[in-house]
């Protein structure tokens, strides 16, 4: 049998939490009712959700003998600069394999930018499709592996069964922190980071809302929450689609709206794709009179910022309300 797995330490822990009283008031609730889990002041590379995964899948890619981190995910993807920065911190090479070709403009800002200072090989597969896109980082290993190298193939957002034991930790982080924590609010991707805070909270405190990566994001949950939690089911989840809007890159209005408050109202900065539809989530869950009065609701802010920059839609969002102050 082989050895169980033990984490890295990649991150700073445990992140702080901090009350958005403003926000609050204006969702109707009470002043001491709202709290931000600052999953985004992980530290490691600009810092974000994926650092408690990698400390897990590192860990195992270590294991077994790597020497070199091979991952996907979209050119804007967190995960993939995360996973650079764990490369560039432990001596590892990392190979970034993404969709497409190379774009221009903001194509080539944000997340792409910070790859490259950390020094990661980037991988345009001309491929399209989450599976094709496996198929093209299983051929990379494949051409690694005849080079001589021993690479280490880490999931499609990090996400697997023991990569939510990164959430799992948090969640219990969250029950020492946050007493009569009653919902918990998180982006819902490729579903580890969901996943482990439904197997350390329960279903019923866990809200995720789906950004629309991936076609399954009920069925992968419970498949990375089961072995650590076997009571959850996926009909007990909670998941609104409700600001997936015209797919996972695009802006939509619920999401302007929230990150314009979360902004606005308490200087805390969402990024597009994953934190700004959580947030819409959240403001929607209050508006509802699902998130009440009287109960503890913690947002957890899972990172995502350097997206803004790779994000056409809201730059140019940002500039149409420069104009009409
Ligand atoms: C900033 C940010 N928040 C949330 C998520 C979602 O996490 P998960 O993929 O574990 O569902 C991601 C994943 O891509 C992310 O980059």
């Amino acid at each position: 049998m082989s050895e169980p797995i033990t984490p890295l330490s990649l991150g700073t822990w445990p992140t702080p939490v901090e009350p958005m009283p403003r926000l609050a008031a204006a969702l109707g609730l009470g002043r001491d009712d709202l709290l931000i889990k600052r999953d985004d002041l992980t530290g490691l590379g600009g810092g974000g959700n994926k650092i408690r995964k990698l400390e897990w899948t590192v860990a195992e890619a270590l294991a077994n003998d790597a020497d070199t981190l091979v991952t996907t995910g979209a050119p804007q993807s967190n995960h993939a600069r995360l996973t650079a920065a764990a490369a560039a911190r432990l001596g590892l090479r990392a190979v970034l394999v993404f969709p497409g070709e190379q774009g221009a403009g903001a194509a080539r800002s944000g997340n792409l930018v910070l790859d490259a200072f950390l020094g990661a090989e980037i991988v345009f597969s001309g491929v399209t499709g989450q599976e094709a896109l496996g198929d093209a980082a299983s051929r990379v290993c494949a051409r690694l592996r005849a080079e001589g190298a021993r690479p280490a193939l880490i999931p499609f957002g990090g996400s697997s069964v023991l990569s939510a034991r990164g959430y799992l930790r948090c969640g219990e982080e969250l029950k020492s922190q946050v007493p009569g924590l009653r919902t918990v609010v998180v982006a819902l991707g490729s579903g580890a980071t969901m996943a482990g805070l439904v197997a350390s909270l329960g279903a019923e405190r866990t809200l995720g809302v789906d950004v629309g990566a991936v076609d399954d994001a009920r069925r992968r949950v419970e498949s990375f929450a089961v072995p650590h939690a076997p009571d959850v089911r996926a009909d007990d989840l909670r998941i609104d689609r409700g600001h997936i809007g015209a797919g996972y890159a695009s802006l939509g209005r619920s999401v302007e709206e929230a990150m314009t408050l979360s902004a606005g109202l308490e200087g805390v900065v969402l990024d597009p794709t994953y934190t700004g539809r959580a947030m819409a989530g959240l403001v929607a869950a209050a508006r509802r009179g699902e998130i009440v009065p009287g109960e503890r609701t913690v947002f957890l802010h899972t990172g995502g910022l350097p997206g803004l920059f790779g994000h056409a839609e809201a730059l140019a969002f940002a500039e149409d309300m420069r104009r009409t102050e």
